[in-house]
């Protein structure tokens, strides 16, 4: 009998692909929140874990390119096909359309509905949690001399007075803001800038464009103050960009753990938020643990009654470990850990 090597067929292929991504991302949910507990757990160390690991990751190199490989491109790999394989989904734990039995007595129908249910809210789960963290309230940066400086909108409440000198943070509300621009004009004022700080920032490309010129003929003293007078014109002018409604502030850290602390912190300081992220990270574990379960059949780990039971349990106890994770990040870290 002769043997020949065969090809497997491409639907055979995107389906392991797809299979694998779902298990990549699991892990990553698993490191994801267990960084992000660290915001709640710990009681009276003021998330220091949090922030020194998100710093840790924030300084590795090359980070939007691991980034864009490791995650971006394994979402989009598990989403496009999801979504195709939502699309033919047969779910039999309920009535269905005829052409199948109704099978509800079986636990593992219901467990194929909810993967699929929980694929939806994911879907919208995912979208909201990027736009949220990633572009809404993602921390603006300004270099000072050497310091980076990370600045977060939040919105006003006591605990944050006293946090702010523990966390090394400093606090402008909209008058602040105003009187540290005005302090910025005077020492740097030019004639030729204006008179009011709508003229002054309007004007703030001009002095830049100047400097251009001018530099050739600046003395090494003299580039360093132009220098230091940029940054600090850049200072501003990223502080300013922060629109603060009335019970809003905006906190300057040097580290970028802490802005996120704080993002972190002011998310969760809201019932609405609290209700959908712990819908969000609940659907999150079910569908990723119970993807563990339904992986180790996929690649023909667990054959036996035996090892799949075996399976159902370890599955099962992960899901609930990491869904304490993420509920405590939710619950613990404004209502527990950094109320004050
Ligand atoms: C937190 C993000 C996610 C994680 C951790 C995750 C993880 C997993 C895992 C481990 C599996 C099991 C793979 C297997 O049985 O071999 C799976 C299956 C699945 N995922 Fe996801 N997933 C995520 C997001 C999504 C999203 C956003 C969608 C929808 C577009 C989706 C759609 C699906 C579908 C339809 C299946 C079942 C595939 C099948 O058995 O035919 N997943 N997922």
């Amino acid at each position: 009998m002769t043997w020949v090597a065969q090809t497997p067929p491409q639907a055979f292929i995107w389906r392991r692909l797809h299979s694998l991504t779902g298990i990549f991302l699991s892990l990553f949910l698993i490191e994801h929140l267990l960084v992000n507990s660290q915001a709640a757990l710990f009681f009276g160390q003021d998330g220091k874990g949090f922030v020194h690991s998100v710093n840790a990751i924030h300084n590795f190199p090359y980070l939007p390119v691991i980034e864009f490989f490791l995650l971006g491109v394994p979402i989009l790999i598990h989403l496009i096909w999801g979504i195709k394989y939502l699309k033919t989904a047969a779910p039999n734990a309920h009535k269905t359309n005829g052409t199948t039995p109704a099978l509800p007595q079986f636990p593992r129908n219901h467990a194929y509905s909810w993967q699929r249910i929980t694929s939806w809210i994911l879907l919208i789960g995912l979208l909201g949690h990027i736009v949220q963290m990633r572009f809404l309230n993602y921390p603006i940066s300004a270099r000072v001399g050497t310091q980076q400086h990370y600045m977060v909108q939040l919105t006003m409440d006591n605990g944050l007075y006293t946090l702010a000198p523990r966390l090394g943070i400093k606090l402008y509300d909209r008058n602040q803001i105003e009187m540290k621009a005005k302090e910025t004009f005077s020492r740097i004022h030019d004639a030729s800038l204006g008179e009011t700080w709508g003229a002054f920032a309007a004007s703030i490309p001009k002095i830049f464009e100047k400097e251009r010129h001018q530099s050739e003929q600046l003395t090494v003293h003299e580039l360093i103050y132009e220098q230091e007078k940029k940054e600090r014109l850049d200072w501003l002018k990223a502080l300013k960009t922060f629109q603060l409604k009335k019970n809003e502030v905006v906190a300057v850290t040097d580290n970028f753990g802490t802005a996120e602390l704080l993002i972190v912190r002011d998310t969760f300081k809201m019932p609405l938020m609290i209700a959908l992220y712990t819908i969000f990270v609940l659907a999150a574990c079910y569908h990723g643990f119970n993807g563990l379960w339904t992986f180790m059949i996929t690649w023909g780990v667990t054959l036996t009654t035996l090892s799949q039971r075996f399976m159902r349990y370890l599955a099962t106890g992960i899901m609930i470990a990491v869904s304490f994770l993420g509920l405590a990040a939710i619950w613990g870290t404004y209502w527990i850990n950094l109320t004050s």
